[in-house]
């Protein structure tokens, strides 16, 4: 889906597809470079964070393995109290490995960090996260994020794997939401 598609339903436009693209295949080389020669596996949060790993995949030169973990945030106000719980676990033994994993957005950083506690826990090699988007503002807690795309305003984002509703994740590019969309 193109930013065109949807133009009527957001108040701005943040990236085009094509600057996400050019990013993300900058981190790639960046992650190559770093990983070279190391057992490099990618550990992807379901939902969201479906595009950014296979582009990124696509765009690494080295050989890499890729999981997936889902976490249930029990919506909204649940999330802000940081309660969270692992709904799918990772299929591959992660000790002694390289972890790299990959995010579409850190908001407030709550899921990144229990994320991290929890992989710690099983002895990888290292451990260091990759995301798409950022939002400064509106962080809660203090993640150290190796591999960042972009800063973003504190604004409501779709596209990019950003849903509204379930809606606009595989828009190409990313941008902000009418609040007449959500208002409607
Ligand atoms: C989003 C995003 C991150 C998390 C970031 O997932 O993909 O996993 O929120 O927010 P935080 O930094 O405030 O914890 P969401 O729970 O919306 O699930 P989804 O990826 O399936 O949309």
């Amino acid at each position: 889906m193109e930013i065109a598609d949807v133009r009527g339903d957001l108040s701005q436009v943040l990236l085009t597809g094509d600057e996400i693209q050019r990013r993300i295949g900058q981190l790639a080389a960046t992650v190559d470079q770093d990983y070279q020669g190391k057992d490099l596996l990618l550990v992807g949060v379901l939902n969201g964070a479906v595009w950014t790993l296979a582009d990124l995949a696509r765009e690494l030169r080295n050989d890499c393995q890729m999981d997936w973990v889902a976490i249930s945030s029990y919506g909204a106000g649940v999330t802000s109290s940081g309660v969270l719980r692992l709904l799918k676990d990772l299929s591959a033994d992660v000790a002694g490995r390289h972890l790299l994993v990959v995010e579409d957005i850190i908001d407030t950083g709550l899921t990144l960090s229990y994320l991290i506690e929890n992989l710690r826990g099983r002895g990888p090699a290292s451990l260091e996260v990759l995301t798409a988007f950022r939002k400064p503002a509106a962080a809660r807690c203090d993640v150290a994020v190796k591999y960042v795309g972009f800063d973003i305003p504190n604004d409501f984002v779709v596209g990019y794997g950003l849903d509204y509703a379930g809606r606009y994740r595989h828009l190409r590019g990313l941008g902000v939401l009418d609040p007449a969309v959500y208002n409607r």
